[in-house]
């Protein structure tokens, strides 16, 4: 390997060898990085002038981990696990300075270091779950050794990283410093030097004690958190070998375990979702525009969404200004902000309420937004009332501010045309709770400029939200699909299944609740309203859930009225059994049809997919991806199945337009299939391929 494509750089300083890793832009662990590492080792224990090495990163961090685009592929030598267990067997001392991010593999190379110290700000941790995975090159063995059990455990079952002081506290790290980590290691291993320190192999220490009660209740709490997914029970087994068996054994184990994961969906799953979360953000028609500068956001309508709204952006540091009608709306508004606030304070999330508040101001005059750089307007979902917002916004807001709605299916192109300059108007379409939900839509209108679509995306980086990119249409991406998977659901209880069998079968698919617990959360009325809607264009081949109109009128609204497709009381919610004559009101003499779980997910995500192909086709969504994503940050599909368009992938498109085909016999409106669906499998592609020729 030439010297200039060696991501490794072997200096001295004295009788310190430093070694470098230079692979931008996140120190991943390819190929050539292994390699390098491996012969630098090797230099160093056979460099007669170096008594001590140290191993630094180049850049922003330490090390980002594995190099994920090898994931799939036929491993290459030298194996990171074999990398790892060549630092620990130096014949000298190796000082690992962390700084930045030292991830997965990156966390693993530290712990086969003898000494570790970290800067300020460095971040210790194994994301391996999050991508379907365990850690796969000693960390389940190395870092229990050091910090006991249950911080590996934490650590390994989460994902979440470690602070620097929290990895100083349990033993993973031996120093924290501030300052530069080239310099601070220095001085480190110059210290370890005059001290004769000796090599120290985590390695070497004692299996830690075995707790069979201990591994038990974290399977038991890790089987109902992590809703089907298989990694983080895995990462208990490779742990629990650490105390069982002696290294070598525990790291084959842990070794074992990674590669039978590598093979799984769910692995190819979640590496999708982590390609797409980085994808979604990257527009072509984008490129090179740059955003508008943005610090003052103005929110009209203090309600749920609006004070929801108003939050996101206290959180992250910019100034609002809210607008209601009165003082008494204005009271409200600022009470459900605190309210947030003191929630976000409580679960860690913010560190005092009060700079936060300080930034928020409140009126009743939208001349309060003569400065605000965007205002987002987030008041009852009608178009008169949402023109006459406009109209005042345009006659107060400085050239150049951006319009923007929260509206969730009104026509962005007539809203933007109550204004003199449609060019700035956007839809903004947050999920509730505002402050919470990791979704943002960003609906772009037929005017709409592009450095003002370039805005909504850095907003919602600031906002720490994932953007997608959506067209006008009623319901945009999200609730478009929404609204026809509800319908598949509807249409299956007409059947003759039970709104509890359904539920059931989409729980355990992995969505954390079914439609019609859905439905009881978000209110019965909700429901109601948007039928009463669409009433007047409805096809008439379309169905009515009249049992769900006759719950309303009931006063049966869900878990807010105490029952819906639910009882809730005391305990977990009960069904509802007083449901089921109104639903056999509605079957009439129609033939019982019960279906079972695997019929009834794959009904409902046929539709949730035929759906999703009409909206490509229409433009709503430009890539998969971008639907992959919003199912996933705005509908809690499971991210250990990428996403709806993966899974019809995956599951194979011939197949699934078969059953669509064989469905539209009985019901030949609703199973309608997309000329996308249709094209796509007599060219035998995938929306796999789609996102390909999108990217
Ligand atoms: N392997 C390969 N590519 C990686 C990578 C990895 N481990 N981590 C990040 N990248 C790529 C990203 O896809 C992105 O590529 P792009 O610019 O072509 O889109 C680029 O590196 C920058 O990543 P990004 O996440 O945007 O940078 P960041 O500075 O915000 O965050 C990390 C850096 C390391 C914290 C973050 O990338 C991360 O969490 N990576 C995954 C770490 C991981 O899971 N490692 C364990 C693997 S077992």
């Amino acid at each position: 390997m030439s010297q200039a494509s060696n991501p490794i750089r072997y200096d001295r300083d004295g009788a310190v060898a430093i070694i470098t890793i230079a692979n931008p832009p996140v120190n991943a662990l390819g190929q050539a990085v292994r390699q390098g590492l491996w012969e630098a080792i090797d230099r160093f224990d056979a460099d007669a002038d170096a008594r001590i090495a140290l191993i630094v990163g180049d850049g922003n961090l330490f090390l980002g981990g594995a190099d994920i685009t090898e994931f799939g592929k036929p491993p290459v030598e030298p194996y990171l696990p074999d990398l790892c267990t060549r630092i620990e067997d130096a014949t000298k001392p190796v000082v690992a300075a962390v700084h930045g991010p030292a991830l997965g593999g990156g966390c693993e190379i530290a712990l086969g270091a003898h000494y570790r110290l970290a800067v300020s700000g460095a971040r210790f941790g194994f994301p391996e779950v999050a991508l379907g995975l365990i850690p796969g090159a000693g960390g389940s063995q190395r870092m229990p050794r050091l910090t006991g059990v249950g911080p590996a455990l934490d650590a390994m079952c989460s994902g979440a990283p470690l602070s620097a002081e929290k990895a100083l506290k349990i033993g993973l790290i031996d120093r924290l410093v501030e300052g530069d980590p080239r310099a601070e290691g220095l001085a480190y291993a110059q210290e370890l030097l005059a001290q004769s320190a000796p090599t120290r192999r985590t390695g070497a220490l004692p299996a830690p004690a075995h707790d069979a009660d201990l591994f038990a209740s974290a399977r038991k709490s890790w089987a109902a958190k992590s809703r089907g997914q298989v990694a983080p029970l895995r990462a208990i087994d490779a742990v629990e070998a650490s105390c069982t068996l002696p290294l070598q054994e525990g790291i084959r184990e842990e070794r074992r375990l990674f590669l039978e994961l590598m093979e799984t969906p769910q692995r190819a799953g979640m590496i999708h979702a982590f390609f797409n979360d980085r994808k979604v953000a990257k527009l072509p028609e984008l490129q090179g525009i740059a955003a508008r500068s943005l610090d003052h956001v103005g929110v009209i309508g203090g309600g749920t969404m609006g004070a929801g709204i108003a939050t996101a952006c206290l959180l992250r540091g910019l100034t609002v200004t809210l607008i209601e009608q009165d003082d008494a709306g204005l009271d409200r508004a600022r009470q459900t902000i605190t309210g947030n606030l003191d929630a976000a304070v409580k679960r860690g999330k913010l560190a005092d309420s009060a700079p936060a508040l300080a930034r928020l101001s409140l009126a009743t005059d939208y001349a309060a937004l003569a400065d605000a750089d965007l205002a987002i307007e987030a008041v009852f979902e009608n178009m008169d009332v949402k023109k006459q917002v406009f109209g005042c916004l345009d006659a107060v807001m400085k050239p150049g501010a951006i319009l923007a709605t929260n509206t969730s299916y009104l026509d962005v192109n007539e809203i933007a045309q109550a204004t003199s300059r449609p060019g700035d108007v956007i839809g903004l379409h947050f999920f509730s709770p505002a402050h919470v939900m990791k979704l943002l839509e960003v609906v772009v209108a037929d005017q709409t400029a592009p450095e003002v679509t370039a805005t909504a995306f850095a907003l919602a980086k600031r906002l720490g939200k994932t953007a997608v990119k959506a067209g006008v249409c009623d319901g945009f991406i999200g609730n478009r699909i929404l609204a026809t998977y509800r319908a598949a659901a509807d249409r299956m209880i007409l059947a003759g299944t039970s709104p509890w069998q359904i539920d059931e079968a989409i729980r355990a698919f992995g969505l954390p609740m079914g439609p019609f617990e859905m439905s009881d959360l978000a209110g019965l009325d909700i429901g109601y309203m948007t039928r009463q809607r669409k009433a007047a264009t409805r096809d008439p081949r379309d169905i009515v859930p009249t049992w769900a109109d006759e719950m309303y009128h009931r006063g049966w609204l869900g878990r807010k009225s105490g029952s819906g497709y639910y009882c809730y009381g005391e305990g977990s919610p009960t069904p509802n059994l007083e449901v089921q004559p109104l639903i056999d009101a509605a079957r009439g003499d129609q033939s019982q049809q019960v279906l079972e779980p695997e019929q009834i997910q794959r009904r409902y995500m046929a539709a949730m997919v035929n759906e999703a192909a009409k909206v490509l086709e229409d433009g709503i969504a430009a890539r998969p991806l971008d639907i992959d994503v919003t199912l996933l940050y705005g509908y809690g599909f499971p991210r250990w199945r990428g996403g709806p368009m993966l899974w019809a992938d995956r599951e194979g498109l011939p197949g699934l337009l078969a059953d669509i085909q064989d469905w539209a016999r009985e019901d030949p409106w609703f199973w309608t299939p997309a000329p996308l669906l249709e094209r796509l499998v007599a060219e035998g592609k995938t929306f796999g391929d789609l996102n390909e020729g999108a990217a």
